[in-house]
This record gives C-alpha cells, structure tokens and sequence, in this order.
C-alpha cells in the first residue's frame, strides 16, 4: 500500500542519509525500523507523512505517486498515518482527555461523538479512568500511551512510533508494546522505529536495518551480543 521505489533523500545538499532505498509495505504489517542515532529512521517516518521530499525516486501510495499529491489529497493521506513522536508532543497544560481529543475537534467532531470516541481511544490504552488528569504530572510512560492513544483517534491503518520506548522502564516499556500491538492485531500497520534491541528481541517481528543509507533486512544472532547481521 506504500512503496519506497530508490528514494534518495538529503537534507540541505549535504550528502544522502538515504540513497536509491526501496521498501514496501503491506497493509496489517508489523515491522521494526531500526539503525544507529542518525541513521534516518525519523527521515523514513518524515518521507511517510509527506514531511519531507526524496530527492529522487518515488513514494507511492496506493499505487499514486505521492509527488501529484494536492493539498487536500496530502491531508487526507497524513490523517490515514497515526504519528507517535520521539518526544510526545503533547500539550502540557491540557489534561489527557483535551490531548487526545484534539485532532478530533480540529477536524470538527463536538458534543457526544467528540466525547465517546476519545473515550474509546483511551480506554484502549488503561487510561480513561485518568482523563482528567493534566499531562503535565504524568511520566513518561503514561505521556507515551495518551500519545498512542491520540494516535488512533481516526482509525488510522498506518501506525508510525518514533522510538516509543526510548525512555521507559522494561515494564512501562511492555504495556506500550502491548497496546501497539493490539492495534497491529485490529489490522494497522505498525512500525516502530527504535535502537533498543532488547525490544526487539522481546516482541519478535519482521526487522529493517538501516545502515550506510541503504535498508536491509535482519535478523539477530545471538541474543547476548549486540549486533546484526544482514
Ligand atoms: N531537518 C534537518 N536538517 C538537516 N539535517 C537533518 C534534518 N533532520 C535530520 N537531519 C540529519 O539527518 C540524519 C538522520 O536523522 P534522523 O532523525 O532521521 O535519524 P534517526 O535514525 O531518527 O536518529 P535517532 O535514533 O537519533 O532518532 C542525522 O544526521 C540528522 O542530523
Ligand atoms: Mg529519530
């Protein structure tokens, strides 16, 4: 449903992070994109949500080329891709509740169809109970699900987590995991981006390396060493 074909991507004419990468991916995957700080894994989530342009190839999305997009069509695609940044980017002072339902209002719901869906949306993630709470006081961990939870207030069928559990204890870590895969399992596509290979290897699942520019798929050896092999 979205195709990388030699996409070239770089960023003010220095040198490609990625070059001629291709990469398809299938509705209801879930995969791993991983490779070392910089490696572009960000760059990858960016391209997908038509953030940022390739320099050369081509993304297409059900077989169009993103490139044609206008910007209704470029909206439309970008409320199809449920993003969960590296850093939240939630809004503070608001409570659970205001966060999550905020693409919601943005995009026009009100009254009792505002109120049940972003319920719904919590209550998948353990954290309607709390909606009131401002996320201000919450940790990291609980900041990471109201982000996933305003992840999915549209159903999205793509799911991009951007190192979701960078900053979690191995058990915060798991409930995070658990509920992206139960999205997977409703029939999203989900990739996460992370360099924690203890994750990993914890929930099994289809890998992509980055590594000098290019892709490719891995599988880890050895569980007590760290590294891949391709
Ligand atoms: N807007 C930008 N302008 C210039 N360089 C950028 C920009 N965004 C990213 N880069 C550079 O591109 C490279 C890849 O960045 P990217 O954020 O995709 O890496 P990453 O794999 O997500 O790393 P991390 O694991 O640290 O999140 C880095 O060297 C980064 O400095
Ligand atoms: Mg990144």
């Amino acid at each position: 449903m979205i195709e990388f074909l030699e996409v070239t991507k770089s960023y003010l004419g220095m040198r490609p992070i990625l070059e001629s990468v291709s990469l398809k991916i299938d509705k209801g995957e879930f995969f791993y994109l991983t490779g070392v700080s910089g490696a572009g894994k960000t760059t990858i989530f960016k391209l997908l949500m038509l953030l940022e342009h390739a320099d050369s190839g081509q993304i297409l999305v059900d077989d169009a080329d993103v490139e044609r997009f206008n910007a209704k069509r470029t909206a439309l695609h970008r409320r199809r891709i449920g993003m969960i940044f590296q850093d939240y980017r939630l809004l503070p002072k608001l409570s659970i509740e205001e966060n999550t339902a905020l693409p919601l209002r943005v995009a026009g719901y009100r009254g009792k169809a505002l109120r049940q869906k972003t319920e719904a949306c919590l209550a998948r993630v353990g954290m309607a109970e709390r909606r009131k709470e401002l996320v201000k006081s919450l940790s990291g961990g609980e900041q990471q699900l109201v982000a996933i939870s305003r992840a999915t207030v549209f159903d999205p069928p793509v799911i991009l987590a951007d190192e979701p559990t960078g900053n979690l204890d191995q058990n915060t870590a798991y409930t995070v995991m658990k509920s992206l895969r139960e999205i997977n399992q409703r029939g999203a596509t989900v990739i996460v981006a992370t360099h924690d290979l203890n994750l990993i290897r914890s929930f099994r699942a289809r890998t992509l390396l980055i590594k000098e520019r290019r892709i490719h798929e891995v599988r880890l050896v050895k569980p007590e060493r760290e590294e891949m092999r391709a």
